[in-house]
């Protein structure tokens, strides 16, 4: 029978991460567990940085963005003698399970946990939604909107200049925010990791967006494809548009959690303390067609991304 359970935030941190900290810490004590929060994901787990907490800690956290149990990468981790210490100091206080809400690198470190006795589950807390068994992440809705509301300002001034914009987005290897936010903003060109385009595809679908009529042209590229500054000039020096280039950057994993993304955070967070209780152990939450499961935390890990085809037919018959 579990008694005391360890909740942590590990990874890139997302808004919602802390409706999800509440959440379980709530449903941990209505069934008579005992909650405690571990500060700095992993690194804070390896050095005995827990504390016992009650619902009057977490009661005002709901609508706060960040973490407020802090995040941390740590590839330490990776090591057995690492993880051993970090076992020893939670058998210390009588831990024996945990909840690691974080990416698939977090999930990597709860499953290596299992192995060595303690009872894990994982709760996808990232903007990028690149966790494939879940159609949403704690954290994607909240990480779009701040997409969309910076592109419809780049789109006022990009109208008024007759310009190109270029607006490079988070999602690590994974399109859905550009993908999305292209569909929420009427982006002119999209380019995401599922769909590369060639630098001469964008310079030549630009140059028709213009000859189309359109002022203002927004491009909306997934992180870690192009030099998006290098990507402007040539634009610009081969369409005589002008052309700029945003990074959004960090302002994506900022910001007060949508309702959207509180209400998946609660959700999940009550469900994973259920499923602990029940037994479960090595297993992630999923949301798949607005139903709560849970799957083999390396199946998960190891599923490949969705083509995103569907989506992507969409986004172009809208354009
Ligand atoms: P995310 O969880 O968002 O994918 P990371 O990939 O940075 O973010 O992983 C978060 C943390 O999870 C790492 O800093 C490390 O502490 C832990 N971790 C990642 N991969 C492993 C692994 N193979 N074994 C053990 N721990 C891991
Ligand atoms: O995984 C979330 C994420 O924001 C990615 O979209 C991005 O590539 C990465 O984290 C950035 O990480 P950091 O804040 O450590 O630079």
């Amino acid at each position: 029978m579990i008694k005391k359970i360890a909740i942590l935030t590990s990874g890139g941190d997302a808004p919602g991460m802390n409706p999800a900290v509440k959440a379980i810490v709530n449903a941990s004590i209505k069934k008579g567990l005992e909650p405690y929060v571990v500060y700095e994901g992993y690194k804070g787990l390896t050095e005995g940085n827990f504390k016992k907490v009650s619902k009057k800690d977490v009661k005002f956290i709901g609508d706060k963005g960040g973490t407020f149990i802090y995040s941390a990468r740590f590839p330490e981790f990776k090591e057995e003698k690492i993880r051993k210490i970090a076992v020893s100091k939670m058998k210390k206080e009588g831990i024996d399970a945990l909840i690691a809400i974080g990416g698939d690198g977090s999930y990597m470190g709860a499953s290596k946990l299992t192995e060595m006795g303690i009872k894990t589950i994982g709760l996808p807390g990232t903007i990028d939604n690149d966790i494939s068994s879940t159609d949403f992440t704690i954290g994607f809705h909240t990480a779009l909107s701040t997409i969309t509301k910076a592109v419809d300002q780049i789109r006022d001034t990009s109208e008024s200049h007759n310009r190109a914009n270029i607006v490079e987005v988070m999602g690590k290897y994974c399109g859905d925010l550009a993908l999305n936010a292209a569909i929420a903003v009427g982006a002119e060109v999209l380019s995401t990791s599922e769909r590369q385009l060639p630098e001469e595809e964008i310079v030549s679908q630009t140059k028709k967006a213009r000859e189309e009529g359109n002022r203002s042209i927004i491009i909306m590229v997934t992180e870690n494809i192009y030099d998006v500054k290098k990507l402007a000039q040539k634009i610009q020096s081969e369409t005589n548009i002008e052309t700029k280039a945003t990074t959004i950057g960090h302002p994506q994993r900022g910001g007060v959690p949508s309702a959207e993304d509180r209400i998946l955070a609660s959700r999940m967070g009550a469900f994973a303390v259920e499923k602990l209780i029940e037994g479960q152990t090595n297993v992630a939450v999923n949301l798949v067609n607005n139903k709560l499961s849970t799957q083999n935390i390396l199946e998960v890990v190891k599923m490949e991304r969705p083509s995103r085809q569907e989506l992507l037919n969409e986004y172009d018959s809208l354009n």
